[in-house]
C-alpha cells in the first residue's frame, strides 16, 4: 500500500467515459479503485492497465444500498482513504415521459441519482482531508431536450445534489463539482450516434466546434477537477459539449 499517492474511486471504470477517467487518473499517478458491475469489462480493464500495484478493482452495483460500505472499505484495505469519489455510473433512456412507466422511471432516478446520493453521503466522512467528489452530470440536466424524462430529472437531480453539497460540507474542507458531457463516443451511445440523423443534427451539428465528444475530453475536465490545481473550485457544473449549452448555434444562418 502506497498512502502518499492520491487515490481515486471511480465507479462504472470498466467502460466509456468511466474508463477514461480511471486511465486518465492512473496516467496521473493516482491510484484508482474501479468499481464495475460488469465481471467482462472489469477484468478487461485490469488486464490493459495492470501495471504495478496503482489499479485496484470490485465489482460492484452502485444501487445496491450496502455499496458505499462496500467500496469505501475495499477503497481503505488497498490504498487506504481516497481523495477523491467520481459518480460516473449510470445510463441513459430514450423516452419521453408519456412512454416512461412507474417502473422505468424509479429505476432510472435511483441509479443516477440515488446511487450518487448515497455515495456522496458516505464520502463525507470516509475522504481524506481536502478530498472531493466529482459527479458526471449531463447536458440533458441542464437544459430540456426530447425524449429523456426520468434520466434528464436525474442528472438535474445530480446538479442540485453537487451544489446542496458544496455548501453543507465546504468548512469540512471538502469540494463537490459536477462535470456535464455533451454527447460523447461510448458503448452507451454507439448505436444511437450511428442509426440517429436527427440526434447527431441536434447535437453536433449545432454545437460551435462540431464534433462529438471523447471519453477523454471528458475525463481531462474530471482530473482537473480533482487536482489540487483546482483547489479554489467548488460547486461548479463544467460543460464539456463542444460550446451545445452555451450557445444557440444554427450552422446555417
Ligand atoms: N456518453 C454520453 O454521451 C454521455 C453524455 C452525458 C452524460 N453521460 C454520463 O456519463 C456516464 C458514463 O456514460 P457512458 O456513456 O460512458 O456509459 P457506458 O454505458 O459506456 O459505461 C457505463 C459503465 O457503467 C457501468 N454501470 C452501469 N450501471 C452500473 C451500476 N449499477 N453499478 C456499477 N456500474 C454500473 C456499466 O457496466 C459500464 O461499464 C453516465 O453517468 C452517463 O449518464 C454520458
Amino acid at each position: 500500500m502506497n498512502e502518499d499517492k492520491q487515490t481515486a474511486i471511480v465507479t462504472g471504470a470498466g467502460s466509456g467515459i468511466g474508463r477514461a477517467i480511471a486511465v486518465r487518473f492512473l496516467r496521473g499517478g493516482w491510484n484508482v479503485l474501479a468499481v464495475e458491475q460488469s465481471s467482462e469489462t472489469l477484468e478487461s480493464l485490469l488486464k490493459q492497465e495492470s501495471a504495478g500495484s496503482a489499479l485496484a478493482g470490485i465489482q460492484c452495483d452502485v444501487t445496491d444500498p450496502a455499496a458505499g460500505t462496500t467500496i469505501f472499505d475495499a477503497c481503505q484495505a488497498s490504498f487506504g482513504p481516497p481523495n477523491c469519489l467520481v459518480n460516473n455510473a449510470g445510463k441513459g433512456n430514450a423516452k419521453e415521459a408519456s412512454q416512461t412507466s412507474d417502473a422505468d422511471f424509479e429505476f432510472f432516478i435511483d441509479l443516477n441519482l440515488g446511487s450518487v446520493f448515497r455515495l456522496s453521503r458516505a464520502a463525507v466522512d470516509r475522504l481524506a482531508p481536502q478530498g472531493s467528489v466529482v459527479n458526471i452530470a449531463s447536458v440533458f440536466g441542464m437544459t430540456g431536450f426530447r425524449g429523456s424524462a426520468p434520466y434528464s430529472a436525474a442528472k438535474a437531480g445530480v446538479i442540485g445534489l453537487t451544489r446542496q453539497m458544496a455548501a453543507d460540507y465546504g468548512r469540512r474542507g471538502i469540494r463537490f463539482n459536477a462535470v456535464a458531457p455533451g454527447i460523447t463516443v461510448t458503448a452507451g451511445t454507439a448505436d444511437r450516434i450511428q442509426t440517429n440523423e436527427w440526434l447527431l443534427k441536434a447535437m453536433v451539428g449545432t454545437a460551435p466546434l462540431g464534433r462529438l465528444g471523447q471519453p477523454e475530453d471528458i475525463a481531462e475536465a474530471v482530473f482537473f477537477l480533482a487536482s489540487p490545481a483546482a483547489s479554489y473550485i467548488s460547486s461548479v457544473v463544467l460543460p464539456v459539449d463542444g460550446g451545445w449549452t452555451g450557445t444557440h448555434y444554427y450552422p446555417d444562418l
